[in-house]
């Protein structure tokens, strides 16, 4: 799971996708990660924290990273949040294998649209709300759609 800053949508998308895989019995890696070293180390946002919180779902132990070029190899499925995420990851796909494992994370909610989650940091408490629907319908398709065959790492 990849955003800007890896203190809002990608910490969120984290928190929902363990809790879903949980759910299912299914096991497997999930990690998230920021394209920017901005806020590295760093705790979630506070409204992310508090509306997931709400949910019934812990993220205040998360870190910020940022994204390397390693999670290629580390990671089956690379989720980005919006268009300039994923650009800024392509951006460091050296193999062609890289790329296939780029998605944008509406993409199975919206197909076709590009549609990207919006990023909520500079909004007012609303924002975390909508990320928080967006990402639970996309993460309930991420799950049910699990490959039998998938090894299992997701993220960052
Ligand atoms: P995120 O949100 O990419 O969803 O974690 C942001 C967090 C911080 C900033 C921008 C977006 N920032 O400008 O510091």
């Amino acid at each position: 799971m990849v955003c800007l800053g890896n203190i809002c949508r990608s910490p969120m998308a984290e928190g929902i996708l363990r809790e879903k895989m949980r759910n299912a019995g299914i096991e497997g890696d999930v990690d998230s990660c920021g394209t920017s070293s901005w806020h590295v180390g760093e705790s979630p946002d506070g409204r992310a924290e508090a509306t997931l919180r709400s949910k019934g779902m812990d993220i205040s132990e998360l870190k910020a990273r940022q994204f390397h070029h390693s999670d290629f190899d580390t990671f089956d499925l690379i989720y980005a949040m919006d268009e300039t995420n994923l650009k800024d990851i392509l951006a460091q796909a050296t193999l062609s294998d890289y790329n296939s494992k780029v998605k944008m994370i509406l993409e199975s909610t919206h197909p076709g649209e590009n549609k990207s989650v919006p990023d909520p940091y500079y909004g007012d408490g609303d924002g975390f709300e909508i990320v928080y629907s967006l990402l639970n319908d996309a993460c309930d398709e991420i799950v049910n759609c699990w490959p039998e065959s998938h090894n299992n790492n997701i993220g960052s």
